[in-house]
């Protein structure tokens, strides 16, 4: 680790539209293969940043939270593969089910409750941490889990409320008044 290196992102977001736009932003510079770590509590936001993300690979079907499968598959510039791991009884379980699939090389997988598949999570991926619940803002942390995720930070909008490594807040650009 290099001192004084951005080694992650925070974002504040005020309500759903910006976290969906953070997440499009994101989606800018997604490439084949990337893994996307979403963790969060129930309600924080983590679906929200999917449909955001998918949106900005250009995807016009409606992303919904998958509830009878473990992972939905949706086209776009990259296919997205939406995984929510919310009713898993266990990581075994989401391995036997085929959640790790070859199809997913071509394209980017977002995984709602990352957590729960523990150790069976590859390290390299991008985690978005998502804090905050009902119309609290939502503290939103881009941390890249490895240095060809690094582009993500890029990729973060200039516009929004940001915090240094050491959580220091420093606004950039003021967000207008709604
Ligand atoms: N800044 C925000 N970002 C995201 N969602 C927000 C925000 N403020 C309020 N919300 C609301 O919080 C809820 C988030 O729901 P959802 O994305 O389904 O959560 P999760 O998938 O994490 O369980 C939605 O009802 C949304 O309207
Ligand atoms: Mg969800």
């Amino acid at each position: 680790m290099i001192a004084g290196q951005s080694l992650e992102r925070i974002v504040v977001t005020r309500d759903p539209a910006g976290t969906r736009a953070l997440a499009g932003a994101l989606a800018a510079v997604a490439r084949a293969g990337d893994l996307i770590s979403l963790v969060g509590d129930l309600g924080a936001g983590k679906t929200q940043f999917a449909k955001g993300f998918g949106a900005g690979l250009g995807i016009t079907d409606t992303i919904v939270s998958p509830s009878f499968v473990l992972m939905a598959e949706y086209r776009g510039r990259l296919p997205l593969f939406h995984v929510d791991l919310y009713r898993l009884a266990d990581a075994a379980e989401a391995l036997a089910g085929g959640l790790i699939d070859d199809r997913q090389a071509e394209g980017v997988t977002i995984v709602e409750w990352a957590e729960r598949l523990a150790d069976a999570m590859p390290a390299e991926r991008l985690d978005v941490l998502i804090d905050g619940a009902g119309d609290d803002p939502r503290r939103i942390t881009i941390r890249p889990g490895h240095s060809a995720y690094a582009r993500y930070l890029e990729a973060v909008p200039a516009t929004v409320e940001t915090a240094d490594e050491a959580g220091t807040a420093a606004a950039t650009t003021p967000e207008p008044e709604r």
